[in-house]
């Protein structure tokens, strides 16, 4: 409630300021260098290590050097000062309150799988590793929700649902933390069905910048629908730690469905396969995951994970229901695949015929690296209306082989999300022409209607996007919001503005 009021009365105070003058300046400021320098943390260090005990931190060489990147193409240019593993909401809330002391930089950690350099180090900051804080505490089966510390990761959850029927969908492939899900609105394969972290968040503890400690929607509040003022949980889903530590999640469950059912099938063109896609939603059919891979895509995985799939571009497909509707839902898919030329369909029923193939859809960015050893990967992520992307899909192509890239492409294609991933040379300038091809790409989804991020966040590689997405009375009023939860710029200062 406390720390409610004091946010409600700083934001009644920003809206007061037209964005000149200080919060110009300020908006300037948040991309300059970090506000403090080393002496300030070795200050810290003494405090904090008071607070959550001498083992739970460290500054040796090799722990900060492990929490200066994610794994994405982003090279660390320092690493933090500190690494620091808080148990309990408290002890990150005493944390923070030293560092906000210090006008020390604060980096949250997940499991370090973002894929745009979002938990980047910088020198003089202290790195916050929440994957200490891993209890699943509230299940509450009947009403369908579950709350979790943020280092509670997504297998780790499943794995304690499991025994009660139940399962959380949102799936990103890595094993990320569930904190760090919520920090990067993550979404993955199930999307299509299930929704992202966006639909299925219902309650955030944060503990703010100023150490106080805010539950979005209220203390224990967990209704299925909400309509009590501002939607502050939709504001720290996604915020990628620049306005708080998520300290808990409450999240939506759901029962197992009665039967699974996967299927891969493969099509002469890519605009055979997309355009089956498109069709497919356009049915209606409440498919679950709807995942188009290239054909460079599909050796690759052969490769790596030992399959004999036809080299073309092919979907993944998988329902969920009961064995009545997934038998009525095959046969629209099976004529739709026909209609566009499609192969017959492979069937798997079987969980581990279903693993197997979810499994090697879930290497492919490792897959993708092995093609080209020691190379240097980055992966797009943009996202348009299902009606636009076989023609931006067919577009992108275009550049990708102008531009002499090797690649492969994968999409959340029910989403019309689809990720090409660069394999580059760590050497020369290739990383450079990735880059210039990230932002043709970025503007080509944005003019097409659609995003430069569907799921991966801004992190550090596409603040520029950001401000061409949102618009210049978009971007004053996300950098007021900032300026407004986190004057001094200490939480995660540098990444998305
Ligand atoms: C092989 C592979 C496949 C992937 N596929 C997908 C995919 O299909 N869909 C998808 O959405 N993503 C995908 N990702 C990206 C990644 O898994 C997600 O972005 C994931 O949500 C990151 O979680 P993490 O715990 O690893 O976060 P980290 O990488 O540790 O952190 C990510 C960001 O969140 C912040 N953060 C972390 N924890 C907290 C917290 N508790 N409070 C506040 N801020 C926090 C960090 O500061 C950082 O800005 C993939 C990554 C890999 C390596
Ligand atoms: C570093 O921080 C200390 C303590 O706040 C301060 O006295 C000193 O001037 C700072 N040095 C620089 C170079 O900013
Ligand atoms: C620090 O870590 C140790 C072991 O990892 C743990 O037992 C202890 O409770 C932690 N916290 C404090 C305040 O010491
Ligand atoms: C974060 O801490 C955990 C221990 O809780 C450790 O296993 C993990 O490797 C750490 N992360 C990094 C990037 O070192
Ligand atoms: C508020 O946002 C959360 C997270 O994005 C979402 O789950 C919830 O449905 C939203 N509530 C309302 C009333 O829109």
């Amino acid at each position: 409630m406390m720390s409610l009021l004091v946010l409600s009365r700083l934001i009644t105070s920003v809206c007061r300021v037209p964005c000149h003058g200080g919060l110009c300046n300020f908006a300037r400021a948040l991309s300059a260098s970090s506000v403090t320098n080393k002496s300030t943390v070795v200050g810290a260090q003494e405090s904090i290590a008071a607070i959550v005990g001498s083992q739970n931190v460290s500054a040796s060489e090799a722990v900060r050097e492990q929490h200066s990147h994610d794994e994405s193409y982003h090279i660390p240019v320092s690493s933090p000062d500190l690494v620091v593993w808080p148990r309990s909401t408290e002890e990150v809330s005493q944390v923070v309150q030293i560092c906000r002391d210090h006008h020390t930089p604060i980096v949250p950690f997940g499991t370090g799988t973002g894929l745009e350099g979002g938990v980047l180090g910088q020198s003089g900051s202290v790195c916050i590793n929440l994957t200490k804080m891993d209890e699943v505490l509230d299940l509450h089966t009947e009403d369908f929700d579950v709350t979790v510390q943020p280092g509670v990761t997504r297998l780790a959850l499943n794995h304690h649902l499991k025994d009660h029927g139940m399962w959380f969908p949102i799936d990103p492939g890595a094993d990320a933390s569930l904190g760090g899900m919520a920090a990067t609105g993550a979404s993955g394969t199930n999307a299509v069905q299930y929704g992202t972290m966006k639909e299925n968040v219902i309650n955030l503890e944060v503990v703010l910048p100023d150490g106080s400690i805010l539950h979005t929607a209220g203390e224990g509040s967990r209704p299925r629908k909400n309509s009590a003022g501002y939607n502050l949980t939709s504001l720290f889903v996604g915020s990628e730690g620049t306005l708080g530590i998520i300290t808990k999640a409450t999240l939506r469950i759901y029962g197992m469905p009665e039967m699974m059912m996967s299927a891969v099938c493969s099509f002469e063109t890519v605009n055979a396969a997309v355009e089956s896609v498109t069709q497919v939603l356009q049915c209606g059919i409440p498919i679950a995951r709807i995942e188009f891979l290239d054909e460079k895509a599909v050796d690759a995985t052969n490769k790596y994970s030992n399959l004999n799939n036809k080299v073309a571009p092919t979907l993944f497909l998988e329902f969920h229901g009961s064995e009545a509707s997934i038998k009525s839902q095959i046969e629209t898919v099976g004529d739709i695949v026909a209609m566009n030329g499609g192969s017959n369909f492979e069937w798997a029923d079987k969980m581990e015929d279903r693993n197997k193939l979810w499994k090697a859809r879930h290497d492919i960015w490792y897959a993708s690296l092995a093609v080209r050893p020691g190379c240097k990967g980055l992966s797009t992520d943009v996202c348009v209306p299902i009606s636009q992307m076989p023609r931006v899909i067919l577009e992108t192509i275009d550049d990708l082989q102008r531009m002499g890239f090797m690649y492969t492409i994968v999409g959340h294609v029910g989403d019309g999300n689809f990720h090409c991933l660069l394999m580059m040379d760590r050497e020369g300038d290739e990383i450079k022409k990735a880059k210039e091809f990230t932002h043709i790409l970025g503007r080509r989804a944005i003019s097409a209607g659609g995003t430069c991020t569907g799921e991966h966040g801004i992190g550090l590689g596409k603040k520029q996007l950001l401000i061409e997405e949102v618009g210049d009375v978009g971007i004053n009023i996300m950098r007021q919001i900032k300026h407004t939860i986190d004057p001094l710029n200490i939480m995660n200062p540098g990444k998305v503005l």
